[in-house]
């Protein structure tokens, strides 16, 4: 008895909890309680896990059920969405598989809101297909045993752990050892605090060998969150305002917005005058400021958005501005970013 495997198998025999999903094999309830599960801690799903199973005692009486007696049911779980992709599938099941579950895993993987994770775990646990589950318990039990530093969040990182999961899975009982790792991860090999000296995969363990343990797994973490100062410049001239699509892979590609001078730092609207950006726009016509506002900062998921708009009224256009002219009664039919459609309702423009 030295596999992982069979280690694992045996602790779980003598340490893994029992749940009330793990008491069958209905793929049904399996299914309920895996996407119960999803965000949910195992104290209060297994409170939802039976109440659901009561009602809905099979997939026809979820499916038959209205939407809304469904969302009822799951007030307090959160993440709403689970509650509706679990009722169309439900309604799949019945509709695509005429009321039986689904035995392949790609007819599994193809209901709503099933993800490879879920699929993995109702085939196995179901019907013993063997195909390895990688939840977050088994990155880090994998990442410790294997002293593995691919990044659990990036592409490769979880490719890497996929092939490696699939490689340990024990074929002979592919159900149960998917439930013993994850518990193994849960109760034993825990984020903080593991008790390596009392652990059963001490001699099997790299990164104990290697004094790893708290730093496996590896996460690249967030991208840093990045500043940009966006000065935009709004020029009018008669009743004509410039108006700019923006390309390329950046942000808001294919919107439109003003002429645009991105800086590196905030800049007061002398710095900007002396930009050879500034002087294409404007040329040698007279121009003035009609005031310049700050825009409320602007969050996007890796950017934080600083952006200034310089209202400015000139006689003529240069020919690059006539190039952007638009109507300013048409600037409504364009479509631009929530920060400036906010701008020119604020300022009914
Ligand atoms: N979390 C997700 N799936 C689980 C399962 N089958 N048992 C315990 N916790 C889980």
């Amino acid at each position: 008895m030295n596999s992982v495997a069979d280690i694992l198998l045996d602790w779980y025999a003598r340490e893994g909890r029992d749940l009330p999903w793990r008491r069958t094999r209905d793929p049904y309830r399996i299914w309920l309680s895996e996407v119960i599960l999803q965000q949910t801690r195992v104290a209060q799903g297994t409170e939802y896990y039976l109440r659901f199973t009561e009602r809905f005692p099979d997939v026809a009486s979820l499916a038959a059920a209205p939407e809304d007696e469904v969302l009822k049911l799951w007030q307090g779980l959160g993440y709403y969405s689970r509650a509706r992709n679990l009722h169309a599938a439900a309604r799949q099941v019945v509709e695509r598989f005429g009321g039986r579950f689904p035995v392949a895993l790609e007819e599994v993987r193809s209901l709503r809101g099933v993800g490879d994770y879920t699929a993995a775990a109702i085939c196995s646990a179901a019907y013993d297909a063997p195909c390895a589950v990688v939840d977050g318990n088994v990155y880090r039990v994998l990442a410790r045993l294997f002293d593995l530093d691919a990044p659990i969040d990036s592409t490769a990182g979880k490719r890497a752990f996929a092939e490696l999961a699939q490689s340990q899975l024990d074929t002979a009982h592919p159900g149960r050892y998917n439930q013993a790792i994850m518990d193994f991860g849960a109760l034993r090999c825990t984020p903080s605090s593991p008790r390596c000296e009392a652990c059963p995969l001490a001699g099997q363990c790299l990164a104990l060998a290697a004094g790893t343990v708290a730093a496996r797994p590896v996460k690249q973490g967030k991208t840093r969150v990045r500043d940009r100062w966006f000065n935009y410049l709004h020029v009018s001239s008669g009743d004509r305002t410039l108006l700019h699509r923006r390309e390329g892979r950046d942000i808001w590609q294919g919107l439109y917005e003003f002429p645009l001078i991105e800086t590196e730092e905030p800049a007061e609207l002398p710095e900007l005058v002396r930009l050879p950006q500034f002087r294409e726009l404007l040329g040698d016509a007279p121009w003035h400021l009609v005031r310049s506002i700050p825009l409320p900062k602007h969050q996007l998921s890796h950017q934080t958005l600083h952006a200034v708009v310089h209202r400015i009224e000139t006689l003529s256009l240069t020919p690059a501005a006539a190039a952007m002219a638009v109507p300013t009664a048409a600037l409504g039919d364009y479509a631009v970013p929530r920060l400036i459609d906010r701008y020119l309702i604020k300022y009914q423009i």
